[in-house]
This record gives C-alpha cells, structure tokens and sequence, in this order.
C-alpha cells in the first residue's frame, strides 16, 4: 500500500474552482473552534446566526412530516403548497403579486443566490456590487465568469446608496446589481425611495436587479420594504429570501427566489442537476413557519433592536471606536482604523486576529467584506455576553 504521507501530486483544478476563495465568515468560525477545543472562554461575535431557537410550532411541523412519512422526493423547486404560502406571504406582507411558476424554494438562500447569478450572469460580464458586500457575492458572481464593479459607499453617510451612485458605474458590459438591504455587514437599510429609483434605473437601463431580502423582516426603521412592491420593475428582478434568520432556522437550509417565469425555470433546470428539491421535511417546516403565527418574527425583531441599541452603545463608549447606527440585521460594523500603527497592528485582519487569539473574542475583519477599516460584530446573542465581549475589547483596544 502506498504510504499515507509521500507527495501527492498537484491536481490541476478548473479555472473556475481557482477564481474564488472560502468564505471569510468561516475562516473565523474554524480559527474560534480551534481555540474552544484547547478550553478557552472565546466570546463569539462572528457567528452569522440568531441565537434564538426555531419557533416550537415549526419544529412540530418537521417531526410530524417524518412521522407521516412525508420523506420522499418532492418537486425540484419545492411543493406546490410550499410555492403558494411562499407567494401569499410574501404578497400579504409587502403587496407583491407573484405567482406559484415565478417561485423556487432552494436548499438556502445562498443557494437561491448561486442559481440566480449562474443563470443571469454570463463571462465578461459586469455586476455591480455596492461595498462593503456580503462575502459570497464577490466569489459568486467570480464562478460564473461575471466582473464585480465595486461601488463604494460612504460611512459618514451611514454606507448609503443611490442610484446616482450607481449610474456612474454602468459600463456596456453591466448585466446585473446586487442590491442588499438590510445589509450584511453594515446593517444599512435602503429608503424605499432610494430602492425605486435604482430599480427604475436598472429598468431604463435593461439592466438586472438581484436584491437580496434575507434580512428584510429584521428592519429597525418604521418600515420595512420588499422590492416585490414595485410591481411595475418586476420583469428585471430577482428577490432572494430566506427563512434562516426570520425565523431562526439556519440549519435548516430553506430558502427562495422570487421572479419572472423564464429565469425561475431556470433556476430549476440548474437546480434539477445539482441540488434537486430542498429537504421534504423543511418544507413542511417552512410551511408551518410561513402561515404560522407571525408574532415570533416581531419579538425577535423587538429583541435585536434592543441588543442593538446595546452594542452600539458599548462599542461607541471605547475611545478611539467609531460605529454608524444600524439598521436592520443584527450586526454592527465598528470603525477601528485609529488603532492602526500601534503594537505592530496594520489591518483590520491584524486587529481581529489579535483580538481573538489574544482577548479571545471572534470578530469577522472588514477585508472579507471589501473594507479595510472595520471589524463586523454580530450582536445576536444575549446581553450579558454582550457585555463580557465588550469588556474583553474595551481592556484589549486599551493596551494596544
Ligand atoms: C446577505 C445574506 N444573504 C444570504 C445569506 C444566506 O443565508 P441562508 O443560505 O442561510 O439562507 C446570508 C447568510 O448569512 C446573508 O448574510
């Protein structure tokens, strides 16, 4: 037999394994298990995660599925009834007006994501992509081939975006905008204003919008707001959604997208030859989540403006800390450029890694999200490990 530990010899990956990198978010989340298996405290601001538990009832929705037996393949793009609460909760909540053929249920909304860019995006396209961005879109839109044109925002101006702003990137080439609102890391929300006229604009321009909603139920403002609402722009849209954060159900891979007849189907063509149907069991579950009593989204929402208005506070008391108001999600994203120069430290990279490796807390460092200048502390956790991180970074920001 050979020897497990002679050379292996180097395998030539595709072009298109080698254009992208694993995902920034996970890196953190390895380097803290790392630290937990050797027995250290770490306090974990990384994880991009509710830290609440999955509503009772959607649970019992699951474990009565098995029961019945409801553990077969399903349609690719999930059950008809599945598809039809999707829609219905969608049109009750934000007035949209799709139809069971413009709905896919996915394995995730990161999936849903995937298919939509590898169906839309062709070699040589451009995508423009507002900055700081959620760390998928980039190597997403990498593996189909497509550019990303990054269009930086402004912090001073709460990271905001304007179809101005956007104007002054369209190329020739430019096939598709993501948008994000709320946005993962800032946690900055689109006026309704500002989310009509980018998506008037892309329209004029015959120019895609994907607009990722993943978030759209955990908005801090007096309103929140689907693109779907736009009636008149939805031939040029795609709406990704997901029931992991809404309803805390990360593990449990549901997610959609939402948009015309021709790129859903396919969607499902891709869909039909990668992944199939997502999990027969979870659509039950998200069924139950979607028709089921409403009130647990808003508590959690009514509980992560208070866990926000909390970290904020705390990060703004830590001189030399700056941090914007977010205003949906549940992360903040702190400006620490001002610690800089001192004890060898140069990046961000470098103050999150100090940070975890020395006071133990994980924290995600802005590189992964196109900025250089910031660290994003997810805050969906209790107070009180709030407050123990919080300390750990005041102490350590101070000695640096
Ligand atoms: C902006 C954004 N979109 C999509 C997702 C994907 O979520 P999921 O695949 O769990 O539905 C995430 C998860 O962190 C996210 O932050």
């Amino acid at each position: 037999m050979t020897p497990v530990t002679e050379a292996l010899p180097a395998v030539k990956l595709t072009d298109r394994i080698n254009r992208i990198e694993p995902s920034a978010t996970l890196a953190v989340v390895n380097e803290a298990d790392k630290l937990r298996q050797q027995g250290i405290d770490v306090v974990d601001f990384g994880a991009g995660e509710p830290h609440f538990s999955t509503p009772q009832h959607i649970k019992d929705a699951a474990i009565l599925a098995i029961q019945n037996n409801f553990t077969k393949y399903t349609p690719v793009g999930g059950t008809a009834e599945l598809r039809d609460t999707i829609v219905h909760r969608h049109a009750v909540d934000f007035d949209s007006d799709y139809r069971r053929e413009e709905v896919v249920a996915s394995t995730g909304g990161k999936h849903a994501l995937f298919n939509a860019i590898q169906v839309l995006v062709d070699h040589g396209d451009d995508v423009i992509l507002p900055v700081p961005y959620w760390v998928s879109f980039k190597d997403i839109v990498r593996y189909a081939g497509g550019n990303c044109v990054l269009l930086e925002t402004d912090e001073a101006q709460g990271f905001r975006l304007t179809a101005e702003m956007i104007e002054r990137r369209i190329t020739p080439r430019t096939k598709l905008i993501i948008l994000n609102s709320p946005c993962n890391p800032s946690g900055a929300v689109m006026s309704p204003g500002d989310l009509e006229s980018v998506v008037r604009l892309a329209t004029q321009r015959g120019i895609w919008i994907v607009s990722d909603e993943c978030y759209v139920y955990l908005n801090y403002t007096d309103r929140r707001f689907s693109v779907g609402s736009l009636r008149e722009y939805r031939d040029r849209m795609v709406i990704i959604g997901s029931l992991s954060k809404t309803y805390a159900m990360t593990g449990w891979r549901l997610g959609y997208a939402l948009g015309p007849a021709q790129i859903i189907s396919a969607m499902q063509k891709l869909q039909s030859q990668s992944t199939s149907n997502p999990t027969s069991i979870v659509q039950k579950a998200a069924v139950a989540a979607l028709k089921g009593p409403q009130q647990c989204v808003e508590d959690m929402r009514l509980e992560y403006i208070q866990l926000r208005d909390h970290v904020v506070k705390g990060l703004r008391s830590i001189p030399g800390v700056k941090c914007t108001m977010p205003e949906g999600a549940f992360y903040a994203y702190p400006n620490i450029s001002s610690f800089f120069g001192r004890s060898g430290v140069k990046t961000a990279a470098d103050v999150a890694g100090k940070l975890l490796r020395e006071a133990h807390v994980a924290t995600v460092p802005g590189e992964g999200f196109g900025t250089t200048d910031h660290i994003r502390v997810s805050y969906a956790t209790s107070t009180a490990e709030l407050d123990r991180g919080l300390e750990r970074m005041r102490k350590f920001l101070a000695g640096l």
